[in-house]
C-alpha cells in the first residue's frame, strides 16, 4: 500500500463543483464558485449573511439551476443536469432551516415520508414505518417515542427527526443549513455529537454556520464565500476564530483592547467557591463596579449553567454569593430580578424574545411593575419607557407595535438588552449576545457593552467566540469542564495565546 492512499491523500471527491454561477435579477449570487467534499468528512461552509450559501446548496440539489458552464460531479461521474430527485437518488439530501416536517404526523410517518409517499404508500404497514424510523435515529444514537405526534417535540428533537428523515435510503452527504441557529448551548452540543457519529459512519457533513466556535470544533475543513466568491478553503487545524473572521469579513482586526483597570473599583458581586455537581465547581471570582468581565471556554464548558445559577434559576450546592456585601441566594429568577440581576439568554431566538409579540411588549416584560398605574399598565408610561430606550440604544424600528420577528438579529437583540436594562441591575448577565447577530452588526452590541460598563454597569460577558472577550472584557476567566481553567488580561496577553489556550 502506498503512502498516499494510507494517508487517504489519493482519494477522489465525494462531490465536486466547478464554475458556478447563479444570478437572481440583478444580484450575482454565486460568482465562479467551486466547492469539493471528500468522503466521510465535516467540512464547513461559511461566510456572512447573504453571502451564498444557501444558494450553492441549492445549486447541489438541484432546486436551482446555475448559469451554463457549471460543472457538477459526485463519486467522480458528471452530473449535466441536476435535479432534486437525481440528488436524491444519489444520496445527497439536505436538512433545510425551516426542517419541512409535519407537526400533526408522528415522528415516525415524519422519518418515513418518503416511503409514505412512494408508489404504493397503501401497503405500507404502521410496523414497517415505526422500525424503518426506529433505525434511522438509533444511527444516530437517539431515542424518542417515534408513535408520538411531532408537535409535541421541542425544535432540537425536531431537528433530529429531520435527519434521521434524511439518513432513510441511503445518505452519502448530508446538509445542514444554519442548524445551530435556535438551539441552545446544550442542544448544540448534542447536535454536534451526533454530527460525528454520521461522519463516523461515513456520511460526509457540509455544516452551514456562521458561528465561529462550532465551525472550528466541529470540522475539518472549511469553505469561505464572501459576497458570492469564494474566498478560499482551508483546512481547520491551525485556524482561529480571528482568522475565520477576516475570511469572512474581509475585514482585518485592527481593533483595540478595551481592556480596563478596574481592580480599584467596588465590588460588586462576590462568588466563592460556587459549586453545582455535573455542572461546575470551586467557582470564585469578584466583579467590580464597571467591570466587564469575559467568560470563555469551548461548547460545554459549564458558563450558561453557572449563569443560570447567578439568576436563580438554578441552585448551588455549596459555595457563596454576596451582591454589594448581601448574600444573594435565590430560589427563582423573579428574586435575582427584584435583586438587581439580569440575565440575556443564550436562546435569545427561543427563549428571550416572544417572537409574534411586539417590540413594546418584549421590551417592558422584565419591568412591568415599573410602568403599572393603579394596579394597571399605564400605557402612556409603557410607550415612554419603550421609546427611551429604542432611543437610548438605537434600535432601528418602526412603530411600536410592529412584531419583534420584523428585526433584524441585531435590533433584536438591542431590544433583548433594553429589556434587561430596564429592571435597573447592578449586574448584567450576557450570554452569547451576538449568536444570530451579523458579524457586521457585532460591533454595534458592542459598543452598547463598552458604554454600560463606562457608566458603571458591572457586566458578565459570555461567549465561545474568545475575540469577542480579548476585545471587549476588562479580564478574562477561561473554563474547562466546569472549572476555571485560567485567568487572562487582554492588556498583556495577544489574542492567538488567549485562542491557544482555550483550544488547547
Ligand atoms: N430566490 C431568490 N431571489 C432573489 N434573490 C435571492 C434569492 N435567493 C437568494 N437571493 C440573494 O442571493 C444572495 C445570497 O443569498 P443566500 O444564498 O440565501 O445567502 P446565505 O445563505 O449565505 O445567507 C443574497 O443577496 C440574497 O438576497
Ligand atoms: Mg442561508
Amino acid at each position: 500500500m502506498s503512502n498516499a492512499t494510507e494517508t487517504g491523500a489519493a482519494a477522489p471527491p465525494l462531490l465536486s463543483l466547478r464554475n458556478i454561477n447563479m444570478t437572481f435579477g440583478g444580484v450575482r449570487a454565486l460568482k465562479n464558485v467551486s466547492f469539493e467534499v471528500m468522503p466521510g468528512e465535516v467540512h464547513c461552509l461559511a461566510g456572512e449573511n447573504g453571502c451564498g450559501k444557501s444558494t450553492l446548496i441549492k445549486v447541489i440539489t438541484g432546486v436551482y439551476k446555475p448559469a451554463a458552464g457549471a460543472e457538477i460531479a459526485f463519486d467522480g461521474e458528471t452530473v449535466p443536469h441536476m435535479t432534486p430527485g437525481i440528488a436524491q437518488s444519489l444520496g445527497i439530501k439536505v436538512i433545510w432551516q425551516d426542517l419541512a416536517l409535519f407537526p400533526e404526523m408522528t415522528v415516525a410517518e415524519n422519518i418515513a415520508f418518503q416511503t409514505l409517499s412512494g408508489a404504493r404508500p397503501r401497503f405500507v404497514s404502521y410496523p414497517k414505518i415505526r422500525r424503518i424510523a426506529e433505525e434511522a435515529l438509533a444511527r444516530l444514537g437517539v431515542k424518542l417515542d417515534v408513535d408520538r405526534p411531532l408537535k409535541d417535540f421541542a425544535i432540537a428533537q425536531r431537528q433530529i427527526v429531520a435527519i434521521a428523515r434524511a439518513l432513510v435510503g441511503e445518505a452519502r452527504i448530508v446538509f445542514m443549513d444554519e442548524p445551530t441557529a435556535s438551539l441552545t448551548q446544550a442542544e448544540t452540543d448534542h447536535l454536534l455529537s451526533i454530527v460525528h457519529t454520521l461522519s463516523a459512519s461515513g456520511v460526509a457533513v457540509v455544516f452551514v454556520s456562521h458561528r465561529l466556535a462550532e465551525v472550528l470544533e466541529i470540522s475539518s475543513r472549511l469553505t469561505v464565500l464572501r459576497d458570492g466568491n469564494l474566498v478560499g478553503v482551508y483546512p481547520v487545524a491551525g485556524m482561529t476564530q480571528s482568522r475565520v473572521t477576516e475570511l469572512m469579513t474581509g475585514r482585518t482586526f485592527d481593533q483595540n483592547v478595551r481592556a480596563r483597570d478596574v481592580s480599584k473599583n467596588p465590588v460588586v458581586l462576590s462568588v466563592k467557591g460556587l459549586s453545582r455537581p455535573g455542572e461546575f465547581s470551586d467557582i470564585s471570582f469578584e466583579l467590580r463596579r464597571g467591570e466587564t468581565l469575559g467568560v470563555t471556554g469551548l461548547l460545554g464548558s459549564g458558563r450558561t449553567e453557572l449563569a443560570l445559577t447567578l439568576f436563580g434559576m438554578r441552585q448551588a450546592a455549596s459555595g457563596t454569593v454576596t451582591l454589594e456585601g448581601v448574600p444573594a441566594y435565590f430560589s427563582s429568577n423573579r428574586e435575582a430580578i427584584a435583586a438587581g440581576i439580569a440575565y440575556l439568554s443564550e436562546d435569545r431566538l427561543a427563549l428571550g424574545l416572544n417572537q409574534p409579540q411586539s417590540i413594546a411588549d418584549n421590551l417592558v416584560q422584565a419591568s412591568l411593575d415599573s410602568i403599572l398605574s393603579g394596579g394597571l399598565i399605564s400605557s402612556e408610561k409603557k410607550r415612554s419607557l419603550v421609546a427611551r430606550w429604542i432611543a437610548d440604544l438605537g434600535v432601528k424600528i418602526g412603530k411600536q407595535e410592529d412584531a419583534i420577528c420584523t428585526l433584524s438579529g441585531g435590533n433584536q437583540q438591542r431590544v433583548a438588552i433594553a429589556k434587561w436594562l430596564a429592571t435597573n441591575p447592578k449586574v448584567l448577565i450576557l450570554d452569547a449576545p451576538t449568536v444570530g447577530v451579523d458579524v457586521g452588526a457585532r460591533a454595534g452590541i458592542f459598543e452598547i457593552v463598552a458604554r454600560l460598563a463606562e457608566a458603571g454597569l458591572a457586566i458578565i460577558l459570555i461567549s465561545d467566540e474568545v475575540p469577542e472577550v480579548y476585545f471587549n472584557a476588562d479580564r478574562v476567566i477561561h473554563m474547562e469542564k466546569g472549572r476555571i481553567a485560567g485567568w487572562h488580561d487582554p492588556r498583556s496577553t495577544t489574542l492567538k495565546d488567549m485562542e491557544a489556550a482555550v483550544y488547547a
